[in-house]
Formats: structure tokens, sequence, C-alpha cells
């Protein structure tokens, strides 16, 4: 039982553990200890739970885009994952994003579970202060508790880096809240499609770029239009793309195939390479499944102008 994303391989080390101190044992109680430990074991559970936590970190979520330092080709550098130090500027801010491995002195390592919770899905710190953008605590207030604890697991197991990281700077005031903390937040079942592409796309905040902004907000009434000038990598700027029918040569007019490529690949069905701005090297670890109910989702966008 192995997973194996982004240079990490998680063997079953409970399960090896096992059968190693059974060598003594006979035959049949390995394969009763191991069957046990399948079905009931709690380092079972850990470790699904280490293994969606790293599913989403390293696919859909790919908090690495910001907190990860990347190389001169503008790909993540897996040695400093989620060390943070990435500079991130636009008219309003210059934010740094900080360094979230579990180093106790320069990263989270010394925040309790419920405190880094908070953090995603509240944007709070321990201290109170408020977390500013772009962090995308917007698309994270409807994490399900599940997947936000398996997030944190994942976080808890990645390597401690030293690195301390300076404070952004903000133009714009922050919000005192983004809104009530709510206590528990339910799964939504892979089953339901639809839903699942909302949800996928809303972790992913695929629509915190592909929204034009009114005001200083994201205008939710035309959602995947586009239009937004972003900071490209390393210097520049890049405008994301209208995702909706309103767009002539858009994904509207693209296989479901075409659209995953883009969004997996960074590849459009013309062979222009699409600016590394959007995580591809995330991205391309999303599965087929749920791949395909993330396009479901974004044929349901209304058509829009950014
Ligand atoms: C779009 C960029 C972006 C993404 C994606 C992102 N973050 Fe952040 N994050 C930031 C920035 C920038 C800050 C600091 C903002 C500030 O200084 O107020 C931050 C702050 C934080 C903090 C507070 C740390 C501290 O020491 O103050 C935590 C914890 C955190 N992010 C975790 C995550 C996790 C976990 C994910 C993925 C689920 C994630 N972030 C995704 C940009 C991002
Ligand atoms: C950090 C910002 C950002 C995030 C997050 C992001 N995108 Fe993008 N996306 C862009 C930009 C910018 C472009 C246009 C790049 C270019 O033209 O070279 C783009 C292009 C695309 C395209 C190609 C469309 C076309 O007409 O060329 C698709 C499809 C797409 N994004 C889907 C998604 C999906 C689905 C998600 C979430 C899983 C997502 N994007 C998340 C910034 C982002």
């Amino acid at each position: 039982m192995r997973l194996k994303i982004g240079n990490r391989c998680y063997a079953h080390a409970a399960t090896s553990k096992k059968i190693k101190s059974a060598t003594l044992a006979s035959r049949s109680a390995v394969v009763a200890l191991l069957l046990l430990s399948v079905a009931f074991g709690p380092a079972q559970a850990d470790d699904r739970q280490l293994q969606r936590g790293n599913y989403l970190v390293n696919g859909v979520v790919a908090c690495g885009n910001c907190h990860t330092p990347k190389g001169p080709n503008g790909h993540p550098i897996q040695d400093l994952e989620l060390s943070g130090g990435v500079v991130i500027e636009e008219p309003g801010f210059r934010a740094v994003a900080p360094n979230i491995t579990p180093d106790s002195e320069t990263g989270i390592g010394r925040w309790t579970d419920e405190q880094i919770v908070n953090a995603i899905r509240n944007g709070k710190r321990p201290d109170g202060t408020t977390i500013g953008p772009p962090m995308p605590v917007g698309f994270y207030r409807n994490m399900s508790d599940t997947d936000v604890l398996a997030i944190v697991a994942y976080l808890r197991s990645v390597k401690p880096i030293s690195h301390q990281v300076e404070k952004s700077t903000f133009k714009i005031p922050l919000p005192d809240s983004y809104g009530p903390t709510l206590p528990h937040i339910a799964d939504v079942s892979p089953d339901d499609k639809l839903s699942y592409g909302k949800y996928l796309a809303e972790i992913g905040h695929c629509m915190g770029c592909h929204t034009p902004m009114t005001k200083g907000q994201l205008d939710t009434t035309r959602l995947g239009a586009g239009g937004r000038e972003l900071p490209a990598f390393p210097a520049g700027v890049v405008t994301s793309a209208n995702l909706t029918p309103a767009n002539p040569g858009g994904i509207a007019t693209w296989t479901d195939a075409q659209v995953k490529d883009a969004i997996t690949g960074g590849v459009r069905p013309d062979g222009r390479q699409l600016v590394l701005l959007m995580p591809f090297d995330w991205y391309k670890h999303i599965t087929p499944s749920d791949l395909d109910a993330l396009v479901g989702f974004l044929r349901t966008l209304k058509p829009a102008q950014p």
C-alpha cells in the first residue's frame, strides 16, 4: 500500500513493523495480525488521513503554490517544501507567505491542531491577528472537518525547516473576521459528482483567480469570467482566462479531455503553454474521477464577461 506524490512515499509503516516483530510467530498469526490491522487498526485510520492530506496538499488544494519557494524555472523546490518566503505583490499589499513546516521556532510546530484549523478556515492566528490575502481563507471556510484535519496531519509530517520569514505589509484594511466559526463541517460525498466538483473547485480556490473583482471583492455574479491581472512568475502580469461559455474560444468549445490537459498539464488545445501561475505542478496529481467532477462543475458556469 503506497502512495507516491511529489517525491513522497508513504509505505504502510505500521503494517511492516508488525510483520517484523511477528517473524517468530506462526504464519497464520501474521496473517491474522495483518487482517486485524487492516480491518480495525488505528494506524490504518491515521495512514488514510495522512494519505488524504498528502493528496489534497499536493493536488487540488496546492498550499505550496504560495508557501513553497520556487526555483528559477518557476517549479517548486521540493527540499524547501512549505518553508515560505514567497513574496506576492499586488497594489494593496506585499504579502510574504509564512513558513508552515513543523519547525517550532520559525514554523507552526507549536500550534495545536485546533489553531491550525482556525488559521485555515477562519484566517486567525493563535494570537488573534487576522491572516491577510492572498491566503484564500474565504474559499477554505467550507472545507470539511475530515479534509482540514487531513491537511493538518500532512503539515505535521513534512520536514521541519528553520526559515525566518519577513512580515507582510498591507495598505488595505484586513477584516476583523471572515465570518462566524462553524463548529462542524460535513463531508461532501464524491458520489454526488456536481456538488463534489463544486467543493473541489472551492478548496482549490479556482474561482479566486478566475473571477473578476468589484470594489476589492470577488464579483460572484460573474463567477469564472476571468480577466484578472495577476502577478506572473518571475515578473509581469498574466490575465486569468474566462472559463464561462461567453468566451468564444474558451473551454465551452473544448472536449473534457482538452480541459483536463489544460488543468493538469497547462497546455491548451491550440498548443500554447499556459503561463505558470496556475499550479500545474500540483494539479497533475488530481485523480481522474476528481478531474471529472471538476470539469462537470466548470460546465455549469453561466456566461459572463470579465
Ligand atoms: C494564494 C496563496 C496562498 C495559498 C494558496 C495558501 N496560503 Fe497560507 N498564507 C498565504 C499568505 C500570503 C499568508 C500570510 C498573510 C499575512 O501575512 O497576513 C498565509 C498565511 C498562512 C498561515 C498563517 C501562518 C503564520 O505563521 O502566520 C497558515 C497556517 C497558512 N497560511 C496555511 C496554509 C495552508 C494549510 C494552505 C493550503 C490549505 C494555504 N495556507 C494556502 C498565502 C497562501
Ligand atoms: C493562482 C491563480 C489560478 C488558480 C488558483 C487557478 N487558475 Fe486557472 N488559470 C489562471 C491563469 C492566469 C490562466 C491563464 C494563463 C494563460 O493564459 O497563460 C488560467 C487558465 C486556465 C484554463 C485554460 C483556459 C483557457 O481558455 O485558456 C483552465 C481550464 C483553468 N485555468 C482552470 C482552472 C481550474 C479548474 C482551477 C482550479 C482547480 C484553476 N484554473 C485555478 C490562474 C489560476
